[in-house]
């Protein structure tokens, strides 16, 4: 797909819902007692996934009005699948589904398209062990396809050796079914969504700090769920809306839990002109609506606690730290290399293809912002966060760029071109 230069993008949108929440709210519906009503779920790739995965649980999950319906079977009453399950392209759906699996009285086996088998998970199969759950990764590498035998739990207090929110609402998860209650302690704090929902689906659930504790639960009671639009897919344009010399867009309905805001802080030290033009919270989650104009952007530091709360948002940082004047140093990052595609060498290699003075580093990158970057012909690798990136570099840019495999958006954001297309002149 090509891109070229606009010199204008303005107007008003509001983005998706927000994928981890749209992950959680079917997770949960399955599991609660009632049907639970989902408005604004995102219709991406990666949560069609999980919906499948639990229809072949024999849950029903149905599309009505712009909303979706899950009938839940209880903590108990997931059916044995007669298949592997598939998660497609979904690591959220890979762990924290794992997380649930261990705790019922049958066999199952999870999968999922090349690059879910590669990324690692040890990370969870640890701590479902030491739960008590036999999980097993078929072809010895610890990563999908795994085989996952569960059962009566018992509670553990996890220390995860990673920041990382899928870890720790797979062990909450799992925690539902211990004989005692399960705690999971992080080196800092990743996005607390699960431990929102599972709170607002009636479950006993406490943080303190970088620590998550959950006391079994004899029932989850339905819910309807308002899902908030998702910033990891905002942050695309309201980066377009920074660097495009004529740009004023209105953002409605961004989710802004401060587990997830970390860019608009790195933003804001960045120079950007952002303004909150309203703050609401619908649920359990808080939102706003979001102006953005054109700014000049210096260089900043991105480390340490910041990472988790802006994991995902970190290609389309580095884009915009090219159109910074100064350095912008990433670390602490080393997270980037096992997502869906490996995001130290995509981005590097994208941003060099454009001619912008990068470095990789170990947990990282460092960017020398300032030079004017132009078309390239670029590779997504197939990884939406990496296509959706790119495609706005390419809005700021002389020339044609050309982006391979650029449909990929689908998992996470399948209106994103037409989105794109409808703000720019
Ligand atoms: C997610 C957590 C993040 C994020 C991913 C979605 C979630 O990963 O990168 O896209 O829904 O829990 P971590 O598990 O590394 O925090």
């Amino acid at each position: 797909m090509d891109f070229h230069k606009v010199s204008h993008l303005a107007g008003e949108i509001a983005v998706p819902g927000d994928k981890s929440v749209s992950h959680r709210a079917v997770m949960l519906g399955a599991l609660a007692s009632g049907t639970t009503e989902i408005t604004n779920f995102l219709q991406g790739a990666d949560c069609l996934s999980t919906i499948g995965c639990f229809r072949h649980m024999g849950v029903s999950v149905r599309q009505q009005d712009g909303r979706v319906l899950v009938d839940g079977v209880g903590l108990h009453g997931l059916r044995a699948p007669s298949q592997p399950l598939d998660v497609g392209n979904s690591g959220t759906t890979a762990r924290l589904l794992s997380g649930i699996l261990a705790g019922q009285p049958f066999r199952s086996c999870l999968t999922g398209d090349a690059s879910i088998q590669r990324r690692p998970m040890k990370r969870i199969m640890d701590p479902l062990s030491q739960m008590g759950a036999r999980v097993e990764s078929q072809a010895g590498n610890s990563c999908l396809p795994l085989e996952i035998t569960g059962g009566k739990l018992h509670g553990i207090r996890y220390q995860s050796p990673v920041a990382s929110a899928q870890v720790k609402s797979c062990v909450l998860l799992a925690g539902l079914y211990g004989d005692s209650p399960t705690s999971v302690t992080e080196p800092s704090l990743s996005r607390d969504h699960s431990e929102r929902m599972l709170s607002y689906f009636g479950a006993d659930v406490r943080s303190e700090g970088t620590t998550a504790t959950i006391a079994p639960a004899p029932t989850l009671a339905a819910q309807k769920v308002q899902v908030p639009g998702d910033i990891s897919s905002a942050a695309y344009f309201l980066a377009a809306g920074l660097i495009v010399p004529h740009a004023e867009i209105l953002l409605r309905n961004v989710g802004v839990n401060p587990t997830r805001d970390g860019m608009l802080r790195v933003l804001e030290a960045m120079g950007a002109s952002l303004e909150y033009v309203s703050r609401y919270q619908d649920g359990a989650e808080p939102a706003a609506d979001i102006l953005v104009r054109p700014s000049s952007l210096r260089g900043t530091v991105i480390e340490g606690s910041l990472i988790p709360s802006l994991i995902d948002e970190i290609p389309i940082l580095a884009v915009l730290a090219c159109f910074a004047q100064g350095r912008t140093v990433i670390r602490d990052a080393q997270e980037l290399k096992v997502t869906e595609s490996n995001r130290i060498e995509t981005v590097t290699e994208n941003l060099r293809a454009m001619g912008a003075h990068v470095q990789p580093t170990q947990d990282g990158m460092v960017i020398d912002g300032g030079y004017p970057l132009h078309g390239a012909a670029l590779d997504s690798h197939m990884d939406h966060r990496i296509a959706m990136s790119f495609a706005v570099a390419a809005l700021a840019c002389e020339g044609t760029t050309s982006i391979k495999d650029a449909q990929c958006v689908d998992i996470s954001y399948p209106s994103f071109y037409d989105d794109l297309k409808r703000l720019s002149r």
